[in-house]
Formats: structure tokens, sequence, C-alpha cells
């Protein structure tokens, strides 16, 4: 293992052309990671595999996710190949790994490829669900208080174009039961409710939407049931067919750690049937491939993170995720000037954390702890803070957060 790494550092010095570096280190960092012998030994090598620097605490994955670096060399290397010779790479070998992206995200999803297509980012995909359905005039779109703007768009959209009317339900703040988030959703269901819009987890608490038992509901109904996954790929497993839902959007650059400007968009084979088609030719196929020209190497860049997490394994970097948060929460529980407004139990937890300052800024503290090189997420809405626990964050970077952050509350 040892000197494989040597390898690796010589290789790097002397100076290999892109391409052959770029295998070279692909295949490197990817032995390295599949030689740890231990689990704390692998979430280090991940951690050095990132760009951000050693003494930078990067506790922001839920705004824009670290790409590690055999990801931006994949890119930086298939940009280059690209410009040999456009044409030729554009909708040839290049064209070909990125037509397989597809594939990958079908895979990591739970579903075909046709059912897939790949968009810029999360916002993007839901703009495109919320222009394809057809609704009628005061047909209600249910949603929550708690949704990203990306989400909220769309369903602007629709009400905008298709006179129907968004109805805005509060989820219990912190949520503390599977049972009381499922109520505020039934509760607020009409005989008029058409589409449901939640969040797999929400944006800013981390609450886990409880989709497979709300699908129970909303499909006998022939509710149309729609979920932003913009915090959750890449974070918690993925299945759409469990989960029961029409539609799905998600971003590749938060927890997937994917090239910026990454994103892909999920309709059920059933919704197919009925939508319009937003691009000009008809039928689904208007938006299934990868038509006309697109980033290449940016998506097939997603392919290669996609690999990556593979490797480490969606059951292994969830399980961490939520140990470093339960972590976090367990430290920030010793801290008198907050109030924790992410969920407590289990089964609605993920890797993300929040709270509300019972006093002071949430962004004069955040500058604070910007300037010791800790990077946090400000929540306007809240005067809150919100901290992504990734895999790479590990106990000592939480307690370094801690000990910063406990000085200025
Ligand atoms: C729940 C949710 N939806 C949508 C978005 C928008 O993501 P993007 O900018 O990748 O479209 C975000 C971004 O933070 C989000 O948290």
């Amino acid at each position: 293992m040892t000197s494989r790494r040597q390898f690796i550092k010589k290789g790097l010095l002397s100076g290999f052309s892109t391409l052959s570096l770029t295998n070279l280190s692909k295949s490197a960092h990817f032995d390295e990671l599949r030689d740890a012998t231990s689990d704390e030994e692998l979430f280090a090598l991940i951690r050095n595999q990132l760009h951000i620097p050693k003494e930078r605490l990067y506790l922001n994955t839920g705004s824009l996710g670290p790409s590690p670096m055999v990801v931006t060399d994949a890119v930086h290397a298939m940009m280059q190949q690209l410009e040999k010779n456009p044409a030729i790479e554009n909708w040839g070998d290049l064209g070909t790994k990125m037509e397989k992206v597809r594939t990958k995200v079908g895979e990591l999803i739970n579903t075909d490829p046709e059912d897939v297509i790949l968009t810029r980012n999360t916002t993007e995909g839901l703009s495109l669900i919320s222009q394809s359905l057809k609704l009628n005039k005061g047909d209600e779109i249910l949603t929550t208080t708690h949704e990203h703007g990306g989400g909220e768009v769309g369903l602007e959209y629709m009400a905008a174009t298709q006179g129907a009317v968004i109805k805005k339900l509060q989820i219990p703040v912190p949520a503390t039961s599977k049972e009381a988030v499922i109520e505020a959703v039934v509760n607020n269901i009409t005989p008029k409710t058409k589409v449901v819009m939640l969040s797999h987890v929400n944006t800013l608490t981390g609450l886990r939407m409880p989709f497979d038992e709300i699908s129970k509901i909303t499909k006998p109904k022939g509710i149309l049931l729609i979920a932003d996954g913009a915090q959750a790929a890449g974070l918690i497993s993925v299945d759409v067919k469990s989960m029961g839902v029409d539609a799905y959007a998600a971003s590749g650059h938060k927890w997937m750690l994917g090239p910026k400007e990454t994103g892909f968009v999920y309709w059920s084979k059933e919704l197919q049937q009925k939508i319009n088609p937003v691009f000009t030719s008809s039928g689904f196929g208007s938006y299934s491939a990868s038509s006309g020209t697109r980033n290449v190497a940016v998506i097939s860049g997603l392919g290669v993170a996609i690999d990556w997490l593979n490797l480490i394994g969606k059951e292994k970097i969830e399980s961490r995720c939520l140990e470093i948060r339960s972590y976090c929460l367990s430290r920030l529980k010793e801290l008198k000037g907050i109030v924790i407004i992410s969920p407590q139990v289990d089964s609605l937890s993920t890797g993300i954390v929040s709270f509300t300052l019972k006093e002071g800024e949430n962004r004069v503290i955040a500058g604070e702890l910007a300037k010791e090189d800790i990077i946090v997420k400000v929540l306007p809405k809240y005067n809150g803070i919100r901290i992504s626990c990734h895999m790479f964050v590990s106990k000592l970077d939480i307690d370094r957060f801690i000990k910063s952050f406990s000085q200025l509350v």
C-alpha cells in the first residue's frame, strides 16, 4: 500500500500527460480506498482526496459539495480530449461515456435509464416536471412551508399558468415522530389535491420525509407525488420504486460530490404516458436521451463521482453521516444559547443538524467562524445555522467547530 502511494506521488511529479495521469490517479485513488484496513482510515483517505485545504473545516455540503480529485481530474482530462477533435469526440467516445451516466443514475435510484434525464440541477428538474404536468383550474398542489425556492418556482409556474392553487402545510419543528409528519400531510389533503410535492431531505432541518408511507396514501387517491431530492441523493439511499414517487429531481453537485451544474430527474413510466413534452418533439424520448450538444466532460464527471461513491458504498456513507450528525447533535446539546430544530429521532434524521440562536445574529456568528476557516450555512428564516455532516467530517472536526462556536454564543 505504501509503495503504491509513493508511486502515485512519483507519478504526479514526473509529468505524465494529463490523460494518462488521470487514468493513473483515478485507479490509484480508487485502489487507495479499496486498501483501507479500517473505516477510520477509509474516511481519512477520503478527506485527503478532496481539494479542501487541510486547515479548512467544510460543513456546508448542503449548499455545494466538494468534488474529490478523481472527479476534477477526469473532467479536466475529458475537456482536453474533447478539444483535440470536438465533433468526433462529442458524439463518439466521450458522448458514449456520457450516455452511460443515465444508466449509473438509474442504478443509483433503482430505475431504468429510460426513466432518467440528466439536468443541470434540481431546480431545472423540478421546473421540467412542473411544466410537463396538466392541471385544471382550482386543482390543489400541496407542499410545505419548508421547501427550497428551487422547488417552489415550478409550483408557482403551475399555479400561474394553469390556475392551480398552492397550499402549504406546516411541519412540526422539530418533528418528533413519523406519525406526526404523516398526519400533517394527510390532514391537508382534500378532494381537490392533485399534486403533493415534498423534499426527501429537508433543506432547513434535514428531516427525512417518510415517502414510503405517504405514497400509500396519495397513490390510491390518484394524487401525483413529487420529491425534491436535492439534499438526499448521495446522503441517503434513494429508491424511487419503494418510495412510490411519480417524479424525483436531484442535484449532482451537493451530497453526490459531482461536478457543478449536474443533476437528474426521474419520471415514472405511468407518468410518462400523461405528461406534456416540454421539449420540441413529442413523447418521453424527447427528454430521456441527452439530445442536443451537452457538456460531456461535466456530465461524465458525474459518472466518475457515482463510481467513487459506489466504491465506498451507500450504506457505509449513510451510516457514517448519521454517526457524525449524532455526535454533533450530542455536543450541541451541551450548549445553552441554541434551540435544535432538526429531528432527533433516528427514523427522521439525516446528516444535517440545524439550530436557531437565542441571541446574536447567525450571519455575524458564521462570519466569525469563517475567520477561523470553519464554513457553515446560515438559515435566514430562523436566525439559524445548518451543519452538513458528510462522511469526510470527523468527530475531531466537530469538536473544533463546537470549541469555536461555544465562544460565540
Ligand atoms: C431542497 C432543495 N431543493 C432545491 C435546491 C436547489 O438546488 P440547485 O441549486 O442544485 O438547483 C436546494 C439547494 O440547496 C435544496 O436544498
